[in-house]
């Protein structure tokens, strides 16, 4: 792959907003904009002013009270709301500020451009360290306007639903909110996902337009996207229009479907009226694996979402008027959805869209860029912390981190050598680290520290404490709740809050089966949770096939389907296990067919092609072990535990073995690990 050329969006960002006329003053047009701020509610006035402790016994005791003034004074609303929620955990009947209309492009741009237009909404942190670019609320409420309009005028309506193939940039950000601004429903696939993938989440989603760029610019490389887009919307007839953006100069080969963001964008007017939504029109559809090989379309929808993104946004990092809100996730994951740009931009924050990686040009690029822009909350994770502590600490220490207020980690287990690093060379001791725990299903943080709670301690390397509106309760094996302290068990959530996800797209039934029957009454993580003698909560990790690698969800049974799609493969088991950097990665146990044995290193090879293909190459397993059939119980079932014990080498534990179908296959796959080890550690 070439080098990273120089590039044209700065100058198509500059050009096209020199273009556009002054800022209208507020109220000129029609639209939810010109609404008069609400009054000041009871949120203002009281309710925000509590200690924590009483705030957060206030949400739980009463959530019509605590989220209904919320809701009043944070957001700007078109048509109020006459009932706070009608939930009912057990059907899946999640419905919040019933009644009530807005717009949440308005609410994150409109508002604030009305007060400071000329704050910085965006800082772009380019891959090539000291070309950031600067995007403020008006260009930003411009861009998107227009943005919205080639949308329109491209027949994209109310409800339809919009793929965004793009990495992070204010583009990616303009489409995502252009998306709100019309009603249209966005679903941004992370641009390092596979066409295959991609196709699946447009038919999954019957997409009518695609958002993406000629290439990416990553680590100083240039990713071609175009034809990964190319190859997926060929077996994708709902898409009549792909937008493209040029990040690069290179030169991009148009087809009938395509037509050129820019170009377009440029004769569009940079102003486009709101659509007024209802609380529960979905806002935006997000996959995520899940323990089948079928990714789910998470659903979340308007004002719960925005209302629940901002309010952790402000409390969980403590974030002040002015800051600058550093959270390095791509827009591909939730995390970048909430707090790359719903929250922090609902709360008129500066947010840093960090297009590089940590190692690029060098292990000091995530400190350089905190003393270059000022960051004043960094939140990233665990698993960039431990490929950087690796380094000498003088690439941190080489940087002014004066700015630092609040560091934050998520995705994944913050290990204590990580947490330590992070808040002791990072944040030289003084800045308060959060560990967030939540989903792509949660909306926002769900399990933290919260460092606006003067005085509170933090515990190294925990979540913590459920976030205002959470009541975390952990069950016991036979489905009893589990009461006291020093207990662990499955992690579930016994009351509805704002954020929650209101279902899977096209498939209600998989969202009550997958987390609302385990407990009844309660919504189910799929994590395990300790509650600690003090009360506090450690998450321990998925209790289903779910796995983590450097902090991206993929189910186990993805891979597997991929890897079983190869003619010489009958069957395949694939499992997590640990590891230093990337936290686990994928082991597949694979079956071939007697007569490919021979052919073993090659079939190897062309699996691992053939998940790179499917899904993506973070999914390509680290390890494959070639074995003749796999351990499994009378019933079928495969006993993943005893694979997760050889592979990690702690065989000589396996519990036990007694429901196995023909336990002699445990000593058949322990030779062959034992023969696979010794080929590896050959010269
Ligand atoms: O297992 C938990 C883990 O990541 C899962 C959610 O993944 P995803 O939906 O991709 O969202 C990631 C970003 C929020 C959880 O079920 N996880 C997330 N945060 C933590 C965590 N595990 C331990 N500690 C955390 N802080």
């Amino acid at each position: 792959m070439a080098a990273a050329q120089t590039t044209r969006t700065t100058g198509f960002l500059r050009t096209l907003l020199s273009r556009c006329p002054a800022p209208r003053p507020p109220g000129r047009h029609r639209g939810l904009s010109s609404l008069p701020p609400p009054p000041p509610g009871a949120w203002s006035s009281d309710v925000s002013r509590l200690p924590h402790r009483e705030l957060y016994r206030l949400s739980i005791h009463n959530p019509d009270r605590f989220w209904g003034s919320a809701a009043v004074d944070r957001l700007r609303w078109v048509e109020p709301f006459h009932r706070v929620r009608d939930c009912d955990l057990s059907t899946g009947r999640i419905s919040w500020f019933l009644g009530g209309k807005l717009n949440v492009s308005v609410n994150c741009l409109d508002v604030h451009v009305e007060t400071h237009p000329d704050r910085v909404a965006l800082i772009w942190e380019r891959d090539e360290p000291g070309t950031e670019v600067k995007v403020t609320y008006r260009e930003l409420l411009e861009t998107t306007c227009r943005l919205a309009n080639t949308l329109k005028s491209h027949g994209i309506q109310k409800g339809d639903r919009v793929a965004v193939y793009m990495p992070v940039s204010p583009l990616a950000v303009a489409a995502m909110l252009a998306c709100a601004r019309i009603g249209a429903v966005h679903t941004v696939v992370f641009a390092g996902f596979s066409s295959e993938a991609l196709a699946g989440r447009i038919q999954d989603a019957q997409c009518k337009a695609v958002v993406t760029c000629n290439e990416g610019v990553r680590g100083g490389r240039v990713i071609p996207l175009k034809p990964t887009v190319d190859a997926a919307v060929r077996s994708c007839p709902t898409v009549q229009h792909v937008f493209v953006s040029q990040r690069t100069d290179n030169p991009t080969v148009m087809g009938d479907l395509d037509v050129p963001l820019e170009e377009v964008m440029t004769s569009q007017p940079p102003v486009c009226p709101p659509e007024a939504m209802d609380s529960e029109d979905l806002l935006f559809l997000l996959y995520t694996s899940g323990s089948t090989g079928k990714p789910k379309g998470v659903v979340h929808t308007q004002a719960g979402y925005l209302l629940y993104a901002s309010l952790t946004h402000q409390y969980v990092f403590d974030y002040r008027d002015g800051d600058v809100f550093g959270c390095v996730a791509d827009v591909g994951w939730i995390t970048g959805h909430s707090y790359v740009v719903y929250g922090p931009l609902c709360n008129g924050a500066t947010t840093v869209l960090f297009e590089s990686t940590p190692v690029y040009p060098d292990p000091g690029r995530y400190w350089e860029t905190v003393q270059r822009l000022r960051i004043n909350q960094f939140y990233g994770a665990p698993t960039a912390l431990r490929l950087l502590l690796k380094y000498d600490d003088g690439w941190v220490k080489k940087y002014d981190r004066s700015s630092l207020k609040t560091l934050g980690s998520v995705g994944e287990p913050i290990n204590h050598e990580a947490w330590y690093w992070f808040h002791s060379v990072v944040g030289d001791g003084r800045c308060p680290l959060v560990d967030t725990w939540w989903q792509t299903e949660t909306g926002g943080i769900c399990i933290a520290p919260r460092p606006a709670d003067e005085g509170a301690p933090i515990v190294p390397a925990m979540a913590m404490r459920p976030f205002f509106g959470i009541q975390p309760v952990l069950m016991g094996e036979k489905g009893e709740r589990l009461s006291g302290n020093g207990v662990s068990g499955a992690l579930c959530l016994s009351q509805p809050w704002p954020g929650m996800a209101r279902t899977i797209y096209g498939d209600h039934q998989r969202f009550v089966e997958a987390y609302l029957k385990p407990f009844p009454g309660c919504y189910f993580t799929g994590d395990g949770a300790h509650r600690s003698e003090d009360g506090y909560y450690q998450i321990t990790g998925r209790m289903d096939d779910v796995i983590n690698v450097s902090g991206h969800r993929l189910g186990t049974a993805e891979i597997e389907d991929a890897l079983d799609e190869h003619p010489a493969v009958p069957e395949t088991a694939v499992i997590g296990i640990p590891h230093g950097i990337k936290g686990e990665v994928p082991f597949a146990f694979v079956v071939l067919k007697e007569e490919f044995d021979d052919d073993s290193l090659v079939i190897l090879q062309q699996l691992r092609e053939l998940v790179a293909s499917k899904i993506a190459k973070y999914a390509v397993p680290d390890h494959f072990l070639v074995v003749k059939r796999l351990p499994k119980t009378r019933s079928g079932k495969i006993m993943r535990r005893i694979l997760k014990n050889v592979a990690m080498e702690t065989a000589d534990d396996l519990g036990d073995v007694s429901t196995l179908d023909d336990p002699s296959v445990v000593k058949e796959i322990i030779e062959a690990y034992e023969q696979h080890r010794k080929q590896e550690d050959k010269p």
